[in-house]
């Protein structure tokens, strides 16, 4: 299959698909230093939790390229960590994000107790973050098959937002088992909500999903009560950003109602996710932190005001769906089951 090369290692630079300007251009970006990363990360032109941490991590490669190979180790860890945090600062709820940045830290602090040279220690440091995206692949691979264990017999899915390959390296974790079962010869339908307030369904999972050759219908956020009723879902699968102890799961706003929609007709609500979405470091939801943006996202639309000016607006970017609602969480490691206090541990070891 034909894939989309959501981001890479170029040329000494990152090279990108710049996502807001689908579906309308396939546009590449060339991200050169580390504000223009943090730029991109904020303006959602990368976007979707893995994709963020594999962002982050050559972001951080790029924040040493011009560190002076005649430079104390000292001196490079000192801004390597400086740079570490202004990232941190772009989003604050996908903790892929937080997850990447700290791996490359504790790779960067490994290196310079090892009496290696400044270009040595880039090498390395550009080698993680080769090595964080391949890692990506292979684990979006295998939710990809673990997901399709759940699929059996079923024709027509429903996913919220964009969880696809370019979310992530390659494959997505949400529309992964859909991809795999297209290696395999088989169709899976797929439904998507366009997702307000930035379209990233009908934007991105669809421009994604109908250059692979996959079925995909896009219906507006409130039409999906309407589908689940008339039987046309058979399960709904969506990604997630942050992944508490107890299975809460932040993903893009509306993913909760969706899911209690699915509740209501008795439609399997999966969430698919790597592991290193998981914070096992929080009990529950209600300790992840939402991002909320900007009045203009809602209040215009196309460059058409859509909201009378001085009418406030809320617009937080994620919303928690309770673990509750979650039938099972897909992951690189098997699936996770009901009850997820134990599993979650089972499982991720
Ligand atoms: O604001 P976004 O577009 O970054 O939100 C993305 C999502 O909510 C995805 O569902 C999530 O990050 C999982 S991506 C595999």
């Amino acid at each position: 299959m034909d894939r989309l090369r959501t981001i890479e290692w170029k040329d000494g630079a990152v090279t990108l698909v710049d996502q807001t300007r689908l579906p309308c251009e396939l546009a590449y970006l060339r991200v050169e230093t580390i504000e223009q990363m943090h730029e991109a990360i904020k303006l959602l032109k990368v976007r979707g939790a893995p994709a963020i941490g594999i962002a982050a991590a050559f972001g951080l490669c790029l924040a040493l390229r011009s560190f002076p190979e005649r430079g104390s180790v000292h001196d490079l860890v000192t801004v390597f960590e400086k740079n570490a945090d202004y990232l941190a600062s772009s989003r604050p709820t996908a903790v892929n994000l937080f997850w990447a940045i700290d791996r490359m830290k504790a790779r960067v602090k490994q290196l310079s107790a090892q009496n290696l040279g400044i270009a040595q220690i880039k090498e390395e440091l550009l080698k993680e973050a080769q090595l964080i995206l391949q890692e990506d692949k292979n684990t979006c691979r295998a939710i990809g098959e673990a997901g399709l264990t759940l699929l059996e017999g079923k024709k027509a899915i429903l996913t919220h937002c964009n969880a696809g390959g370019l979310a992530t390296a390659e494959y997505g974790t949400a529309l992964a088992p859909v991809y795999v079962a297209k290696e395999q010869g088989k169709t899976i339908q797929v439904y998507a909500d366009e997702t307000r307030p930035l379209l990233q369904g009908s934007r991105i999972t669809a421009f994604e999903l109908n250059k692979a050759g996959i079925p995909i219908t896009v219906i507006c956020d409130n039409m999906a009560a309407t589908v689940m009723h008339k039987g046309m879902i058979d399960a709904v699968i969506v990604g997630a950003d942050r992944i508490a102890s107890n299975g809460d799961t932040a993903n893009k706003i509306g993913t909760y109602g969706v899911a209690l929609i699915a509740a209501a007709h008795k439609i399997p609500f999966y969430v698919a996710a790597p592991s290193t979405t998981f914070d096992l470091s929080i009990a529950d939801g209600t300790e992840i932190p939402i991002e909320e943006r900007g009045r203009e996202e809602i209040a215009s639309f196309f460059g058409k005001e859509t909201v009378p000016q001085g009418v406030d607006v809320f617009n937080p970017a994620f919303d928690v769906t309770p673990a509750n609602l979650i039938s099972a969480i897909i992951t690189e490691k098997g699936v996770i089951k009901q009850p997820f206090k134990d599993s979650i541990k089972a499982v991720l070891g």
